[in-house]
Parts: C-alpha cells; structure tokens; sequence
C-alpha cells in the first residue's frame, strides 16, 4: 500500500486564521482526501508555531501574564476553526509540545555532531513580524521591513550559527536532478538564484531570550523560531520519539506552503536535513498571496475574512470551491464577496445544484434505468485531466474539467428531452437508458467532488440512494457503469438554495 504525507506550514499563535490561512489548509485537505479516496495510507498535518517572539509580544499586548497561557489559548483556537471548517487533518502539532521539544534536541545535536554550528557574534537587523534577520539592502527606503513595514531591531550578540553556505553545491545539483522538488516552476528559479547568489551561514540561536527551546547545553540560547519550527515535519512523525513510525511516514509527498516562505522551505531547511543526515522531502509546492478586494490582508487595515463568518452564510463547500476555483494556485488572487456570490450563483446554485435537482427529479419516478455508454468516453478523460491535475496541483484544472462535464450534461438533456419521451409509451426502452444515463453521471460528479466538496458528494449520494457509495473501492467505483445497485431515488433538498442577502 502506498503512503502520502502532506504538510501545512504551522501558523502563528499571535492571531486568528484568516481566510489567507483557510486556503492552503484547505488544499492541503483535498488532497488528503484525493489521497485516501485512492487507498493511500494518508497524513495530514497541520499545527501551529508557538515558540516565536512575535507570540510573546502578542501575549503581552493582550495582558496575558503568562506566554504559555496564551499560546494554549490562541492553538485551541486555531484547532477549533479547522474542526469547525470540517478540516480533515490527522495530527495537531504544537512546537510546545514535549514530542517537537525532544525531536528538536536530537535533531540539533545531530547537525552539531556534522560539524555545522558554530558559534560566532551576530551582528544585524531582525524583524520580529517576519522573524527573520535582514540586512540594510532589504529595507525599505525609510529602513523599514518591507513586510511588515515596522523598524527591525538591531542585533550584536553572541549566537550560534548554521554553516548554511556549505551546502549551496548540493542544494543546487538536488533541485537540479528533481524538476518536482520546487513547484511550481516559477518558484524553482528564484530559488535557484537565492541559492546562487545570497547563501550565507545564518544564525540560528537568540542570546538571553525566555521563552523558546533551549539550545542543547547551553542555556543561555535559544533556538531560532524557524529552525525549530521547520522541524515538526519531523517530530510529527516521531522523529526522535518513534523510529518505526518515523520510518514508515518520512519523507514527506509534499509541504504546501505560501510563496512568501519558500527560501526557509526550499533551501535552509534541505540543508538541516543533509546535515542531519535524514531524507528530504519529495515536493514543496509554493501556492501565491490573495488580497482582498484589492488589498492586502490586514488586521490594522480591516481587510481581514474571518473563514469562519463566510462559511454561516455560503457553507464550507462553497467556500472551498471559490477558492480553488477562482485562484489558480500557485498564482496570486483577489477574493472579494461580490465574486465569491456571483460564482456561488452561476456555478453552484445554477450550475451544479441545478444539473443535479433536474436529473433527480427526472428519474424519480423511475424505476428501470439503464446506463448507457453517452457519457463513458467525457467521463474518462475528465478522471484522466482529474488524476493529473491533482498531481500537479492545479485543483482549479479539475474543476473546470468537472465543470464542463457538468455542461455536457446540460446539452444532453436539452437533446434527448426525456420530458417528451416520457410522454411516448413506445419510447419507455430510449427513456430508461437516457435517465440511467444521466444518474450515472450524478454519481461520477459525486465522486469526483469528494476532496473538494465533501459534504455535497454526501448529499448527492443520498439522493441517488447510495448510502453506502463511498465506502466502495475507488478504482471500480470511478468506472463508468460500475454502481452496484439500482438506485432508489430520494427526495432532493436544494444544496445551493436562491441566497436572499
Ligand atoms: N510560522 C510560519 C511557518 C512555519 S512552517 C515551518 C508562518 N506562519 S504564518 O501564520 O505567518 O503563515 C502561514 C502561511 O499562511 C504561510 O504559508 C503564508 O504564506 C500563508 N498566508 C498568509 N497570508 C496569506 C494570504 N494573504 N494569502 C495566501 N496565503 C497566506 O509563516
């Protein structure tokens, strides 16, 4: 049996998921589900980044004495809008955790027996908003953060240091002799180029700070936030705590990450790994930055979409299908409410919703249906574009692919007007195989839709009175003719009712 292992970045404590965060998680959701629809023994993780600065100041701004206090807090609730948004993932990791602690030790000490820490005076600038060290060229012209846009702080200390720049050679014939390494494409040149020309060692300790994991007989350091986080990809698999599960689920298939991490993804991190001694992942996949109406995610700016707020009024799957749909990923995008209900309008209320009340209601009265070989030839090349989309990322591809299946569909009843031959007793046999036919279509979108919108697949199966569909073996459900009973046509509740907003 083959296994996947699909990573989201662990997100910040200092404050609530956004819908910016709500995307790659739900990507990193479908395609756990694509993979467990294939049988693959799958791992989802998600989890969250608690031992940064940036949480320390937010406990703080927040009058939360204690920084532990506040960072359970602020995870529960990151847990709980995943489980709220039906987040399928099957691990929670906190970088507080004893597990990540452990792990994180040995993985140090195993980069210190290589020879690759060092300890020297660091001297230059660092963003707590990025936490990340700059030098003057990345500034703004006023000297700021060009992220974040606030004053970095200025550093002299002693820190211990990652010998980052020896692996330039080896990083670089990595993603040379692996295309998939970097994806998209895009993204695999300007790393290429960040490797080639800016590799420098990097420190990855903090002299005399609180709160953090302690660097490894050393108290007075810390470990750098990013060398400590990009370690629960490990420590979620027992890196350090269970070499058997640990053998089994690592490497991982694919980290998702957001463009704006990629060097942390794409060249420090494989360079801690050939360090440590312990196999790279097989892909990371860079996904863009979406604005909203324009601007940029911002809690000071209000441009901020509580995923949570949108999912009362639209549902979970609508939310899901707008974002892989309208945001090409890998691309940038703008999400705006008034795109988000036109497509909910013309392609789920009309489109989707439509094709499937008109097919139910055709064939309730039904009870003889045929499946005809109409469709069997559309449906294989739309599984074929889904198999390889997916593969590749390019979730929006499998939706239009879906999509157009749907409107094929439209035409075919527009064509065979079951309406008229079933008024033509002498037709009854035509009727039968043009109603079969197109429930057997229902059933393939069912199918189809399972990753993306998990909770209408459910519905449509319902309707066709398929309980039991989806515990079927995929690789015979998804062959066209293959239902195993005749179906027993239920009543249909509009799964994208008419909104009145
Ligand atoms: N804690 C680090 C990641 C450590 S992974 C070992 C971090 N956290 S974050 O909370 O700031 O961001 C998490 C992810 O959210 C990043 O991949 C980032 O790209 C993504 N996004 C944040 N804002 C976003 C948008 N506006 N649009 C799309 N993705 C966005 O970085």
């Amino acid at each position: 049996m083959k296994k996947f292992y699909v990573t989201t970045p662990i997100y910040y404590v200092n404050d609530r998921p956004h819908i910016g965060h709500a995307y790659a998680t739900f990507a990193a959701d479908i395609l756990a589900r694509y993979h467990r629809m294939l049988g693959d023994e799958t791992i989802f993780l998600t989890g969250t980044d608690e031992n940064a600065e940036k949480n320390v100041e937010a406990a703080k701004k927040n009058n939360e004495q204690d920084v532990q206090d506040y960072v359970d807090r602020m995870s529960a609730v990151w847990q709980i809008t995943w489980d709220e948004l039906g987040v399928s993932n099957d691990d929670f990791i906190r970088t507080t955790e004893n597990r990540h602690i452990q792990g994180v030790k040995k993985f140090w000490e195993k980069v210190y027996e290589s020879g690759d820490i060092y300890k020297g005076k660091y001297e230059g600038l660092y963003c707590i908003g990025c936490e990340a060290f700059y030098v003057q060229s990345d500034l703004t012209e006023d000297e700021l953060c060009p992220i974040h846009k606030r004053k970095p702080e200025v550093l002299a200390e002693e820190n211990y240091f990652f010998k980052l720049s020896k692996y330039r050679g080896k990083l670089l014939s990595h993603i040379e002799k692996n295309p998939e390494f970097i994806q998209p494409e895009t993204r695999r040149h300007e790393v290429i180029n960040y490797i080639s020309d800016h590799l420098n060692d990097v420190s990855i300790s903090r002299a005399n700070k609180q709160w953090g994991i302690k660097v490894p007989n050393d108290n007075t350091q810390t470990i750098y936030v990013w060398f400590d986080a990009l370690i629960n990809y490990l420590t979620a698999v027992g890196y350090g705590t269970n070499d058997g599960y640990f053998n089994k689920y690592w490497p991982a298939e694919i980290h998702l990450v957001g463009k704006d991490i990629i060097k942390f993804h794409c060249a420090l991190w494989p360079a801690m790994l050939m360090s440590a001694g312990v196999d790279l992942p097989k892909k990371v996949f860079a996904h863009g930055f979406f604005t909203i109406d324009g601007q940029k995610i911002s809690k000071s700016l209000g441009k901020t979409i509580d995923p949570r707020d949108l999912v009362e009024t639209y549902g979970v799957d609508t939310l899901r299908y707008f974002l892989m749909r309208e945001i090409p990923f890998g691309g940038d995008g703008d999400f705006s409410i008034e795109r988000l209900s036109s497509r909910y309008d013309s392609d789920l209320a009309n489109g989707l919703g439509n094709y499937i009340s008109r097919v139910i209601a055709l064939a309730s009265d039904q009870n003889q249906l045929v499946i005809g070989q109409d469709f069997k030839s559309i449906v294989e090349k739309t599984w074929a574009v889904y198999d390889k989309s997916m593969n590749s990322c390019e979730f929006h591809m499998v939706l239009e692919a879906i999509w157009r299946l749907l409107s094929v569909g439209d035409r075919y009843i527009e064509e065979k007007k079951p309406w008229v031959l079933k008024k033509d007793q002498s037709r009854s046999q035509e009727l039968n195989e043009v109603l079969g036919t197109l429930v057997e279509s229902v059933r393939q979108i069912g199918w189809m839709l399972i990753p993306f919108m998990p909770n209408t697949a459910l519905k449509i199966f319902e309707a066709l009175g398929y309980s039991e569909e989806t515990t079927r073996d995929f690789s015979e459900a998804r062959i066209w003719g293959s239902q195993n009973s005749q179906p027993k046509i239920n009543k249909l509740t509009p799964i994208f009712p008419r909104l009145t907003i």
